[in-house]
């Protein structure tokens, strides 16, 4: 049981003063019955909350998939730069998200935010081997020894030899390539310093997989929404 003011609270309908007032107003409904006090105890995964009508989703979890843009860090605070969380409504920030890992400021494409730490966990931990597929373009060409490079697994410039990944290469020329690059690590830059141990650079990263989820091609660069039933589940049992 909890107080109603504090359910409504965290998920983001106002300060507890604000849910009073609503409360007096009579827009919020249990039941279909209307409250009178706000302060009052309910089990909210047995009642129907209405406010304004409206039907209150109550969840204790968030899980939400971005199209990061470019120059919006992965935390969810900066003293200088804005971040995926200041992306978010003040109705989805109220549940305390946090992005899934980390993509560098300038890479964009799939990021998953919850404020769920036991899933985090799971799918950043190595452990788990959850494949993360990036769309890459490289200054320079790459050709089957690069793509053998990978398979064994490349070191980096400070002597960590990366787990086995796959290097696909959907163009090459003189003027540079475009790959696709799976990984099941997240180490700071990785993507970026494999391809520095091999004398190229990556010019523009995209992150389009993340274990079984996909880059929505509906969201623009900076859209978010929520996971599905499905989508939770699946990532859950991965
Ligand atoms: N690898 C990188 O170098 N940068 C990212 O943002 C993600 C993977």
């Amino acid at each position: 049981m909890e107080r109603l003011d504090k359910i409504l609270s965290n998920l983001g309908y106002g300060t507890r003063k604000e849910i009073k007032a609503l409360v007096k107003q009579g827009l919020v409904e249990i039941d279909n019955e209307v409250v009178k006090d706000s302060g009052m105890k309910i089990d909210p995964d047995d009642k129907e909350i209405r406010v304004s009508g409206e039907m209150v989703n109550y969840r204790q979890n968030i899980y939400l998939i971005m199209n990061k843009p470019n120059g919006v860090v992965s935390a969810t605070f900066d003293n200088y730069d804005e971040t995926v969380v200041d992306l978010l409504d003040p109705e989805h920030q109220a549940f305390k998200p946090f992005p899934v890992g980390r993509l560098d400021k300038d890479t964009v494409g799939l990021l998953l935010l919850t404020n769920d730490g036991e899933l985090n966990h799971r799918l950043i931990s190595p452990k788990w081997h959850v494949d993360k597929i990036y769309y890459a373009e490289i200054d320079k060409p790459v050709d089957q020894n690069d793509v053998e490079k990978f398979k064994i697994g490349i070191t980096l410039d400070d002597g960590y030899k990366c787990l086995p990944g796959k290097l696909k290469i959907l163009e090459s020329d003189e003027n540079g390539s475009k790959v696709e690059v799976t990984i099941q690590e997240g180490k700071f830059h990785q993507v970026k310093r494999m391809f520095n141990a091999l004398d190229k650079n990556v010019v523009y990263l995209k992150r389009i997989k993340f274990g079984p989820m996909e880059l929505d091609l509906d969201l623009e660069e900076g859209e978010y929404r929520e996971l599905s039933e499905d989508e939770i589940k699946s990532l859950k049992t991965i």
